[in-house]
């Protein structure tokens, strides 16, 4: 049913549970299975702030750039390592820089991506949205299947 499953991922406990749910479909499909972690473009207030708070908590701290880079990359180690505890041992890694998005929405098109399991909120702190604006976007442009994670 499905063969290439995309996992956009922000640090947050949707997306850890999004990869979750993600390599439980893999598995199932046998498909293939790629985390992508998204860095906003640099001047970017929101992300920006986002992922220093991620970095805050894991106590990596240097020049902004470094923050952005060291940040993207733990999420995506976390989410490796989370793959791993669910059996997924082959699983693709990838950062892009750009609106997350539209990003995501490209990546997809462009790699041939036909699921795209995502949380459906994020490190956003708008309290009482049940969607975030990038699962929103993504949920509604997509051309393949969407499911989002509560
Ligand atoms: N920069 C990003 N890179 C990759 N995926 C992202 C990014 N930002 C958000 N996502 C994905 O979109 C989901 C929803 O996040 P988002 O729409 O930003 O909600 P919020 O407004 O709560 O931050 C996340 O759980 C994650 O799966
Ligand atoms: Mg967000």
């Amino acid at each position: 049913m499905f063969k290439n499953i995309l996992v956009p991922v922000d640090g947050s406990a949707p997306a850890h549970k999004a990869v979750d749910i993600a390599c439980d479909l893999a598995s199932c499909y046998a498909a293939e299975l790629t985390v992508l972690h998204v860095l906003e473009d640099a001047g970017s207030p929101r992300i920006s702030r986002e992922l220093r708070q991620y970095a805050e908590l894991e106590h990596v701290w240097v020049s902004e750039m470094d923050v952005r880079r060291s940040a993207s990359e733990e999420v995506l180690r976390n989410a490796r390592i989370r793959a791993g505890e669910r059996g997924q041992e082959r699983v693709a890694t990838q950062t892009e820089v750009g609106d997350p998005a539209m990003t995501i929405l490209a990546y997809a098109k462009e790699h041939g991506i036909d699921l795209i399991v995502m949380g459906s909120r994020g490190l956003g702190d708008l309290k009482g949205l049940l969607m975030g604006s990038v699962s929103n976007k993504v949920a509604q442009i997509a051309q393949c299947t969407c499911v989002t994670v509560k």
